[in-house]
């Protein structure tokens, strides 16, 4: 089956690689909405209008399965994509970390780093709730990891510190941490040094292993992967090349959602 997967830009590549590492029989196609990043601060309204548009691209690419790489997408739209997109199979990225935080973390005390949206629409503290009431969430609005991780975290000292005043508030209260956000495994080392003792729970990781149980293997000769995006940025085609060295980036000519 060939699997579409969306994101704002380019930080949804990271969930693309571990579904390509995972699902190495399955065509993919990569769709980087990069005129309307980030939307992590965006309108309720407009993360959901970009999310149909996005789904219906890759519907129109013959994608047999959607994934929204994006946790704010997933935060905001998924219910509602599902809904209006049935039966087509559509799935976040949420359900994925929490299964696995909750099978990782001993105190099922938790805490969640990601964008203002995904935040404040409270979809990681509420899933985890439903399937463990127990369970004590914490969560952190981080806004400022997406625009230093696009820069390539040159300053590693700066994004230590921005880490640490994130989590200063809630590090000793939790044994696990969901990275809520696409671009964030891209720091999960730096994250993972600056706190040795804490669970960190990589959704794109998560997410893959959830699909490759779900999804049948189909194209076991040569699968193709193909990275489309509306914006020609060099940020975009730098962390490409960084996730996916072998392929190419295609831009949209004529831009599929204003
Ligand atoms: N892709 C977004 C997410 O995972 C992060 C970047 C943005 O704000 O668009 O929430």
């Amino acid at each position: 089956m060939r699997i579409g997967i969306f994101d704002s830009g380019v930080g949804g590549l990271t969930v693309s690689k571990e579904v390509a590492i995972k699902m190495p029989f399955n065509d993919i196609i990569y769709f980087g909405d990069s005129i309307h990043l980030p939307y992590g601060n965006k309108s309720i309204q407009n993360i959901l209008t970009y999310s149909r548009n996005n789904v219906q691209f890759l519907i129109e690419k013959k994608c047999q399965i959607i994934v929204v790489a994006c946790n704010t997408s997933t935060a905001v739209a998924i219910e509602i994509l599902k809904k209006e997109f049935h039966p087509l199979p559509i799935f976040g990225v949420i359900e994925g970390g929490v299964r696995e935080a909750l099978k990782k973390s001993k105190s099922l005390k938790i805490g969640v780093l990601g964008t203002l949206r995904t935040i404040k629409s409270s979809s990681y503290k509420n899933k985890i709730l439903q399937y463990s009431p127990r369970a004590k969430v914490y969560e952190v609005a981080s806004p400022l990891l997406v625009p230093i991780i696009e820069e390539g975290f040159k300053h590693k000292a700066i994004t230590i510190a921005i880490i640490k005043s994130y989590l200063e508030a809630i590090v000793l209260k939790i044994d696990s941490l969901i990275l809520g956000c696409t671009h964030y495994p891209l720091i999960k080392k730096l994250i993972k040094t600056t706190y040795p003792g804490l669970q960190v729970i990589d959704s794109a990781k998560a997410t893959s292993s959830f699909l490759a149980k779900k999804i049948p293997p189909t194209n076991p000769r040569n699968r193709k992967i193909e990275i489309i995006t509306n914006d020609d940025n060099e940020v975009f085609r730098r962390i490409a090349k960084k996730i996916f060295p072998k392929e190419k980036v295609t831009l949209l000519k004529n831009e599929n959602s204003t």
